[in-house]
């Protein structure tokens, strides 16, 4: 009988870590808050803007977001910040996920609520 509790509680307690770990990266979506919303719009709204192939040319383009930046002291001093560049791959990912055409749409927690722009 405790094998079978103990059974059930380990599968309750996976379940819910897998879907907690799965809802978005907080750590990604802090960053680009810090980092990028200032100019952007929340992360979510950010990542809407542009479809993943984009997402994915922006990141993946040797000095593109410096171009695209050229004369914005404010984002080149951030796309500089350590923050981003130990993070890049994770911000790419987050915004892959939540990009144009992605289909997820988020609800109220403690980081963000609804608020599109
Ligand atoms: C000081 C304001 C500012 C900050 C901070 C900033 N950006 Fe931008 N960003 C802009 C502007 C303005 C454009 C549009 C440039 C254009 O169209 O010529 C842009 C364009 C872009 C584009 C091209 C796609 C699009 O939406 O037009 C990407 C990708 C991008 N920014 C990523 C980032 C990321 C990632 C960060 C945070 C690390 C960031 N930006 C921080 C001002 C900013």
């Amino acid at each position: 009988m405790s094998k079978f509790i103990l059974s059930t509680l380990l599968i309750l307690g996976i379940t819910t870590f897998t879907y907690a770990a799965e809802k978005y990266d907080t750590t990604a979506f802090r960053t680009v808050t810090k980092l990028c919303t200032s100019c952007h719009g929340t992360p979510f709204y950010m990542a809407k803007q542009i479809d993943d192939d984009d997402w994915d040319f922006y990141f993946n383009t040797p000095g593109k977001l410096e171009k695209i930046h050229k004369g914005k002291a404010k984002a080149l001093a951030n796309l500089r910040d350590h923050r981003f560049t130990n993070r890049k791959k994770r911000l790419l990912k987050f915004f892959i996920k939540n990009s144009k055409f992605s289909g997820s749409v988020h609800g109220c927690d403690a980081n963000f609520c609804g608020t599109h722009h």
